[in-house]
């Protein structure tokens, strides 16, 4: 049985007292979303061009900021629909909002230094992305927040992993585990497992 249509959200109204302005927050996490999805898609092809002798130790770092933007994803949609949004019921507009179109295989596909400055660039964008929710939502909401901060954590860690890379800046990483092991957004993504 579905009861009245505009339901009292109390876990709204507390946002709303707290000075969120959720219309806003849902538009900003639902960008955030599409550049997750889109960027998961356009490592695929990154890492299926990275070929040859010196190809072959980057596709396992492209691979772990691959899966990881999957979960960044995955991390974003419960949170939306309990603000009460949605996801765009047509994908290509769900792609086409994410501004994504730079990373794009580069003129010569296996070029692997232009496939790692679209790699670094994304995960720069994405970086202040996520610190936007962050400072919208700190002391306000802390469920958000909780989300952004730990994709927030992976997104540097993987800018640090891309910057090492190309300018042999150390990150002081240690390779993960496994790929996909999203070390802070594994609660957030539950449903990959
Ligand atoms: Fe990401
Ligand atoms: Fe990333």
């Amino acid at each position: 049985m579905v009861m009245g249509r505009d339901p009292n959200v109390v876990g709204i109204e507390v946002l709303k007292k707290n000075g969120i302005d959720v219309d806003k927050l849902i538009k900003e996490l639902v960008t955030n979303a599409s550049v997750e999805f889109t960027a998961y898609y356009y490592f695929t092809l990154l890492r299926a061009n990275c070929t040859g002798m010196e190809g072959e130790g980057i596709k396992g770092v492209i691979e772990d900021a691959r899966l990881e933007d999957l979960s960044h994803f995955e991390s974003c949609i419960e949170r939306i629909y309990q603000l009460g949004g949605s996801l765009p019921k047509d994908a290509t507009d769900f792609i086409k909002m994410s501004g994504c179109e730079f990373l794009q295989l580069p003129p010569n596909p296996t070029d692997i230094k232009a496939i790692l400055e679209k790699c670094l660039k994304a995960e720069q964008g994405a970086i202040v992305n996520w610190d936007r929710v962050c400072q919208m939502t700190s002391g306000k909401d802390p469920v958000t927040f909780d989300i952004a901060k730990d994709i927030l954590a992976e997104e540097i860690e993987h800018e640090s992993w891309f910057l090492e890379l190309l300018y042999a800046r150390p990150s002081g990483h240690m390779r993960r585990k496994y790929s996909g092991e999203r070390p802070h957004t594994q609660k957030h993504s539950r449903a990959l497992g």
